[in-house]
């Protein structure tokens, strides 16, 4: 069925100026952009988007890394893409990412102590609901 994602291109791809191919591979496949904005997100969005790590270690390591500098947002519309985003996006740990995926042909080991692996989607549709209408209210 039709189900949307939140997708963010985060600083590190914004950075290397690989938003415009994120976005092209999101394109590509077929999925519909419904929502776009380029933004720098404040501590208060970040700790309750990532609320289910708060504690581990890389907690702030993550969110001071999500605030260096500006992330796209964008929901995605489309045939199973919470599912299919991440596919498309590849695991969690570039370095061992499949190629083909983005961060498998994109992303390297920067040797920091927070993955800095270049999007993130939505993991379920219950986490994508609560990031869409944490991202953007008025969806
Ligand atoms: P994301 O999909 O945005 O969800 C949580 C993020 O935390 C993840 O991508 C990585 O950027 C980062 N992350 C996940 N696991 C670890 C880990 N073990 N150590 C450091 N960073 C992590």
């Amino acid at each position: 069925s039709t189900e949307r994602t939140l997708v963010l291109v985060k600083p590190d791809a914004v950075e290397r100026r690989l938003t415009g191919e994120v976005l092209r591979r999101v394109e590509a496949k077929g999925y519909r952009l419904v929502a776009l904005e380029l933004r720098t997100a404040t501590a208060d969005l970040l700790d309750e988007h990532y609320a289910e790590h708060r504690g581990k270690p890389f907690f702030s390591p993550l969110v001071e890394f999500m605030m260096s500098g500006p992330l796209v947002a964008a929901v995605v519309e489309g045939e199973r893409v919470i599912e299919g985003f991440r596919s498309l996006a590849g695991a969690t740990d570039p370095t061992v990412a499949a190629p083909g995926t983005v961060r498998g042909d994109l992303g390297r080991d920067w040797g920091t102590t927070v993955v800095q692996n270049l999007v993130h989607g939505s993991d379920s549709a219950e986490s994508a609901a609560r990031e869409i209408g944490l991202w953007f209210p008025g969806l």
